[in-house]
């Protein structure tokens, strides 16, 4: 297999990175599908067996990106028995930050007393924790940095309009964070391959519209409600069912494997349906594959690290399995990553 990694920076002192550590935030108060068949038209069943969602959580007002990223970041660092001041970076994937400015990283920063650490946001969605995986990483491969933070986190809630029942059913809050370090050996954990890409065209079909440079807010931005999320779900169905399973073929082509030789695939969690298309392209069976749509809903950057988390609870992700992660969501993006599971 390969790893897709070089360093410019410092060829005499190229590492292997992995992921040492994992800590989750998700507010206590549930949404069920009941509770939103009395606020919109639909029902249990309809979200079941459409989506594969029971529950979603959603965060009390006032409760912001930052509070539960940081809230994630303790855990995270606490399990690792590293102390904040010894991270050097954090990056925040997020498509609900606090505020548009400052980055949700600086205030993440200062909420964990990360003194020394730099950061900033990025903005890709669905995908934003996988990519947020490989730019982490590649600052450790290069050997810039010893601790990376990259925190996938998203208050779907505060963007979501709870009269419309195509999006409304789908969103939760929530996500996590993860440590990546330095390993020297394959077998200690490594960042293999991945495969990125973007379709740029179908920018629209998932959306907030209102708010932006090309449409700043007003009045008439609210009365339209363009602040929150629109979604052609069918066409982000259809792009999701194609281009997640073909990008992890490719993935796993190129590196001379198939999806037998996974021994646990971690998608992005956006609907029980577009899984198990994936799976079946990949020809692996369903135990090998981590799912908690039902629980939390799509929480768009927090699904990977929620779905890692209730993989090493459940016992299912242990210490040399060979991890497929795949994610697709807005812009269109769509990624998948192969990882050696270090502990
Ligand atoms: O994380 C990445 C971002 N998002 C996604 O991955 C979402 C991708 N898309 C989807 O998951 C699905 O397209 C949805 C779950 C959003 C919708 O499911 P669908 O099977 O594609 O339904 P549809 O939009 O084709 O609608 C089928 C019917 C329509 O009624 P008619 O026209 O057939 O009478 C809708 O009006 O279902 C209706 N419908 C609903 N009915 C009850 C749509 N939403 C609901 C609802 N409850 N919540």
């Amino acid at each position: 297999m390969t790893t897709s990694f070089v360093s410019n920076m410092s060829p005499d002192k190229v590492n292997l990175a992995r992921i040492t550590s994992v800590g989750i935030a998700v507010p206590p108060r549930i949404l069920s599908n009941d509770d939103l068949s009395k606020m919109v038209d639909t029902n249990d069943q309809w979200i079941t067996e459409r989506t594969g969602i029971k529950t979603r959580h959603i965060v009390e007002k006032g409760v912001t990106c930052s509070d539960l990223a940081a809230q994630a970041a303790l855990e995270c660092l606490a399990k690792a028995n590293l102390p904040a001041s010894e991270v050097d970076l954090i990056i925040v994937a997020t498509i609900t930050p606090d505020m548009m400015l400052p980055a949700t990283a600086c205030l993440v920063q200062h909420k964990i007393g990360a003194t020394k650490a730099w950061g900033f946001d990025m903005s890709i969605a669905c995908s934003g924790f996988l990519y947020a995986m490989q730019v982490g990483a590649q600052f450790v491969v290069s050997g810039a940095h010893k601790n990376v933070l990259i925190i996938g986190m998203d208050i779907m809630s505060s963007i979501i309009d709870y009269t419309d029942r195509q999006t409304c059913i789908i969103f939760g809050d929530g996500g996590g964070c993860a440590l990546i370090q330095a390993s020297q050996k394959e077998e200690d954990g490594c960042f293999y391959d991945f495969l990125h890409e973007v379709d740029g065209s179908g920018g629209q079909f998932l959306c907030v519209p209102g708010g932006g440079s090309q449409t700043p807010a007003s009045q008439k931005t609210v009365e339209d409600r363009m602040h929150f999320l629109k979604q052609d779900g069918p066409v982000v169905f259809k792009f999701a069912t194609k281009r997640m399973p073909d990008l992890c073929v490719r993935l796993l082509e190129r590196n001379g494997l198939t999806g037998k030789d996974i021994d646990v695939f971690i998608p992005h969690q956006a609907n029980l349906r577009i899984i198990k298309s994936a799976v079946d392209r990949l020809g692996m069976p369903m135990e090998k594959v981590i799912v908690n749509i039902d629980k939390y809903g799509n929480t768009t950057a927090g699904t990977l690290p929620l779905a890692i988390d209730t993989a090493l609870k459940e016992g299912r992700l242990k210490r040399g399995d060979l991890v497929l992660f795949a994610a697709m969501g807005a812009g269109l993006s769509a990624g998948a990553s192969l990882i050696r599971w270090a502990y």
